[in-house]
């Protein structure tokens, strides 16, 4: 029960970020540099934090909160981890390919995730144990099983240095012909392998708020998420591959060069 209203509260303050989203791209809006010229942020980017920050601590004022733009505050067994907007550059762009990502933690472990499409309104939830969902219907890995056969995904870093790991990555897996897209907001590329729409996806260089819904909703669609080396990924590591646990060893195969078996 508890864990139902908690998803429900999850919901509504993505409906918040998504709010504010839709109206910073109808009235426009100011973008600056963050860490490097390419790695922006906007007023949208602030206002969806802080909205859903106000949202969530109001109603539970005794949880943790780990937000991109105003960072972390406050302890207890349960912390929420916010993106207010993944795909910053695409929104920026006016580029139709970013969402909001909410999820919840208990005790360290993932309880819950929300990722919403703010532009398609595609809704992505996921309860530990209960399944994924878009939309309200059930959603599952693709059942696809020959990696050059799949549609892959991944993102490259904003920070220039890295770019050289980056491309020798994708240098890898491109040279067996698979197709691989750069859709540019992480926690919509991992809701997309759940919902089978991707095979799998690699990056990185990213960050908790990035992918903590998305992990919980490959892991309750079937699929598997692990670091680099396929040990289980755990939040705090930046480099994740994420499949629909079929094509997981080849993609791994093919990261590290290794031919497969
Ligand atoms: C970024 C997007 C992008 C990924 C970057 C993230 P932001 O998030 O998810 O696809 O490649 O690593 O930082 O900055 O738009 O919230
Ligand atoms: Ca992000
Ligand atoms: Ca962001």
């Amino acid at each position: 029960m508890e864990t139902a209203a908690f998803l429900e509260d999850a919901i509504q303050a993505a409906r918040l970020a998504q709010g504010i989203h839709r109206y910073y791209q109808a009235r426009g809006f100011a973008a600056r540099s963050k860490t490097v010229i390419s790695d922006l942020v906007t007023e949208a980017d602030r206002e969806a934090e802080a909205a859903i920050r106000d949202f969530l601590l109001g109603r539970h004022p005794d949880h943790a909160f780990l937000g991109e733009e105003e960072g972390a505050s406050g302890e207890g067994r349960f912390r929420w981890i916010v993106d207010p907007l993944d795909g910053t550059v695409n929104f920026a762009h006016r580029f139709p390919f970013f969402a909001v990502s909410v999820a919840l933690e208990k005790d360290g472990e993932l309880l819950l995730g929300v990722v919403l499409d703010s532009v398609h309104d595609e809704l992505f939830t996921a309860v530990r144990g209960g399944g994924a969902f878009l939309n309200g219907a059930r959603i599952r890995v693709s059942e696809t099983r020959d990696l050059r056969r799949a549609l892959l995904a991944t993102g490259f870093p904003y920070d220039v240095d890295r770019v050289p790991e980056a491309v020798e990555y994708f240098r890898r897996v491109l040279s067996i012909g698979v197709p691989v897209r750069r859709p540019g907001a992480a926690a919509l590329d991992l809701a997309y392998v759940a919902a089978g729409r991707i095979d799998g996806f690699w990056e990185m260089k990213l960050n908790p708020w990035d992918v903590a819904a998305g992990v919980l909703l490959i892991q309750e669609a079937g699929g598997r998420v692990s670091d680099f080396f396929g040990a289980p990924y755990r939040l705090d590591n930046p480099y994740l591959v994420a499949t629909n646990g079929h094509v997981h060893e080849a993609l791994l195969d093919r990261l590290h060069d290794r031919h497969e078996t």
